[in-house]
């Protein structure tokens, strides 16, 4: 059997099925009523928690561990289009580049969500327009997430939402050498690792 590591802390499963949750949520409740100010409230002051975390929490929850210059990016990115990319424990950096939009969109919405209820911008209609049109746009931005989990999930030959579900993921090959660090080129190829260790 494979041996697993945990990967996503208590934390970071919780702020991410709580921010999906409410996200998708708010599209259901009455708009702009109390129900929905404060899930949008809730969902600042979740990002907010979770920038905190991505500088002191545990070792692939942090910033510095995923977020990476885009050439770094286009790099990955052009290795997982000729199938030669490398299976990483923590989010690889196309996922990144997503998360980041994600993060950056809902707060923008929840921000001109705010903005309505000031006595500035109360009953201005391009601000309404605004509100919905970002979080219909994060919205798509969801569902691109979505498919690139499931699509990531399968060339991996891992589960990655069981994964953010649970916490663990299968080990790199190189795990069982010590080398935290080492990853290993897709599914396939993990698979020979594993079978070498055992
Ligand atoms: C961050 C999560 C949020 C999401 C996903 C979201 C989503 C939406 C959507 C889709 C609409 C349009 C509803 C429709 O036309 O049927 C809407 C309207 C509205 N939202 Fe939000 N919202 C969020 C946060 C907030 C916050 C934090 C506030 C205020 C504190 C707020 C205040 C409003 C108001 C006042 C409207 C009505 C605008 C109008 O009259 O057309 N929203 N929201
Ligand atoms: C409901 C369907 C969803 C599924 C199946 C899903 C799946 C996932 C998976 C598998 C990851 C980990 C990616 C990786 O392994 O690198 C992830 C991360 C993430 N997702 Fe989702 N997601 C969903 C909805 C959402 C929504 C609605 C949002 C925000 C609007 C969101 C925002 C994020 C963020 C911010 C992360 C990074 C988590 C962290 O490091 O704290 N997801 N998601």
């Amino acid at each position: 059997m494979n041996a697993t590591i945990k990967v996503w802390d208590p934390l970071v499963r919780l702020f991410h099925w709580s921010l999906a949750g409410l996200f998708l949520a708010n599209f259901f409740t009455e708009e702009g009523e109390l129900v929905h100010r404060g899930f949008g409230y809730a969902i600042a002051i979740l990002v907010a928690v979770r920038f905190v975390w991505g500088w002191i929490g545990t070792r692939h929850a942090r910033f510095s561990d995923w977020v990476v210059r885009p050439r770094r990016v286009r790099r990955y990115l052009r290795e997982r289009l000729a199938g030669r990319s490398r299976r990483q424990l923590g989010h690889n950096p196309g996922a990144a580049v997503m998360i980041l939009a994600l993060l950056a969109g809902v707060l923008l919405v929840a921000f001109t969500g705010w903005l309505q209820t000031t006595d500035r911008f109360f009953g201005e209609d391009w601000l309404e327009v605004l509100h919905e049109t970002l979080a219909y746009g994060v919205l798509g931005l969801v569902v691109v997430h979505v498919l690139a989990a499931v699509g990531e999930s399968m060339h991996y030959g891992e589960n990655l939402i069981a994964a953010m579900i649970h916490g663990r993921k299968r080990s790199l090959g190189h795990d069982a050498a010590g080398d935290e660090k080492g990853v290993v080129t897709c599914a396939k190829s993990s698979q020979q690792a594993s079978r070498s260790i055992r």
